[in-house]
């Protein structure tokens, strides 16, 4: 069968690399795509945002299923799209994708359904701002309603942080949406929960740690994502029960009511305090980069299990997972993720030997002339699985100083938690 995967980052190259290992005969082509991915699939490079055009690739391409790595073609409606046109595609339609499109809507439904998460206000304007702020102590959370490509959260210590970050989305910094919504700042720790649904059943996808400040000691910047592992530390069945009955069934549930359901991966972000998880966000996708050590663990075919939930018979699959631990680390263009260099000459990849445990997922690179050139901020997700998380780390190191990348770093504290 063919297959095309929407996206280009590290996730996507996870995802193509598992499909690429299916027992199921398939060939797949990334929409567009990454120099890692070009090399057992077939990149085209068109605006997957674009959909007439998508629609017409797709036809032309004989593609029998579409699997959507990013949320913005999946809030933009991509499902509804490609299913009004014939096309088989797996991720959640238009409506389901507001859990993450819209931060007020979400809110809204964990208010509903008393689903355990911050205290908030939508607010649309400096009154509703100044009500909210008369409940709350700081710091206190601002969000941009819609998507902001990871730039929509900031944390505010001071009245006058608050005011500047608010006014500026009601002004219309972030085009999506003029609402912005503020949350009690939760403490805790954090982890990402992983779900693949069909219309009726659900079944446990990982759960790992990502690390979101862009310096060592959780300082700096928040980006998409520095580094991450899997299994964690924090996570036991107690708290996965807590989970599944207090966030994840009735928000299933409150999807019925309004005739509507959820296919796809769907990634609970939690923060986690005395054993208690408040839901921080939903995404309607795997993360970048917990896909990338996520995957690795996976022991079932990752197509098949695909396959079972568009047949919405997901509780007819057994998923298993390898027992072994994995990491990744991100390594960055300097000054991400603000401005920062492109078109890094990625020559020393050649030097890393094939190993069986080692994965170099691509993220932001591309071939330019036969070479491979950095194209993004993240950059390459040096990905080990084995044993014990200290050794993971060294080697993961060792890796990157062979690649030893002018112009680049990396975090060398991933994994603290779990690393003395
Ligand atoms: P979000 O896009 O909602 O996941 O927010 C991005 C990051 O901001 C999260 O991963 C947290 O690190 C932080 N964050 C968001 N909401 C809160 C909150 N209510 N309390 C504490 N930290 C938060
Ligand atoms: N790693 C965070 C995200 O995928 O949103």
């Amino acid at each position: 069968m063919n297959i095309a995967l929407i996206g280009s980052g590290g996730r996507e190259h996870a995802l193509s690399h598992k499909l690429y290992q299916s027992n199921i005969n398939n060939n797949i082509y990334c929409i567009p795509g990454n120099a890692g991915t070009s090399k057992f699939a077939t990149n085209i490079d068109i605006d997957f945002l674009d959909f007439k055009l998508l629609l017409k690739v797709l036809k032309i391409l004989k593609i029998s299923l579409v699997i959507v790595g990013p949320e913005e073609p999946l809030v933009n409606g991509i499902v509804d799209f490609l299913e009004k046109n014939k096309i088989k595609v797996f991720g959640p339609n238009k409506y389901a994708s507001q859990l993450e499109g819209s931060k007020a809507f979400m809110k809204s439904l964990c208010k509903k359904y008393n689903i355990p998460t911050a205290k908030f206000k939508i607010c649309h304007n400096s009154k509703d701002v100044i009500n909210f702020l008369k409940t709350c102590s700081l710091p206190v959370v601002v969000k941009a309603d819609g998507l902001a490509a990871g730039k929509g959260v900031t944390i505010c210590k001071s009245l006058n942080h608050v005011r500047k970050t608010t006014n500026e989305i009601f002004l219309g910094k972030f085009k999506t949406s003029k609402k912005a919504v503020l949350e009690e700042f939760l403490q805790g720790e954090e982890a990402s929960y992983f779900l693949i649904v069909d219309k009726n059943n659900f079944k446990f996808f990982g759960v790992a740690q990502d690390h979101k400040k862009v310096g060592e000691n959780e300082k700096g910047l928040n980006t998409g994502g520095m580094g991450a592992y899997s299994p964690i530390k924090i996570f036991n069945t107690k708290i996965e029960k807590k989970i599944i009955t207090k966030i994840v069934k009735p928000t299933l549930q409150a999807l019925k009511k309004r005739g509507e359901y959820y296919r796809g991966f769907l990634y609970v972000g939690l923060m986690i305090k005395n054993g208690e998880p408040f839901l921080i966000e939903y995404n309607v996708r795997m993360g970048d980069p917990e896909c990338q050590v996520i995957l690795p663990r996976l022991k079932t075919d990752l197509l098949k299990i695909i396959n079972f939930s568009l047949k919405n018979k997901l509780n007819k699959i057994k998923i298993e997972w390898k027992k072994k631990k994995c990491m990744t680390v991100v390594l960055c263009s300097k000054g991400y993720p603000k401005k920062y260099k492109k078109n890094l000459n990625l020559n020393n990849l050649s030097k890393i030997k094939n190993e069986k445990n080692r994965f170099i997922f691509h993220a932001g690179t591309k071939i330019i002339d036969g070479e491979i050139k950095s194209s993004g901020g993240r950059i390459l997700n040096i990905t080990i699985l084995g044993n014990n998380f200290k050794v993971i780390r060294k080697k993961i190191h060792d890796c990157l100083k062979i690649i030893n990348l002018k112009n680049s770093f990396y975090r060398k504290d991933i994994g603290w938690r779990v690393i003395k």
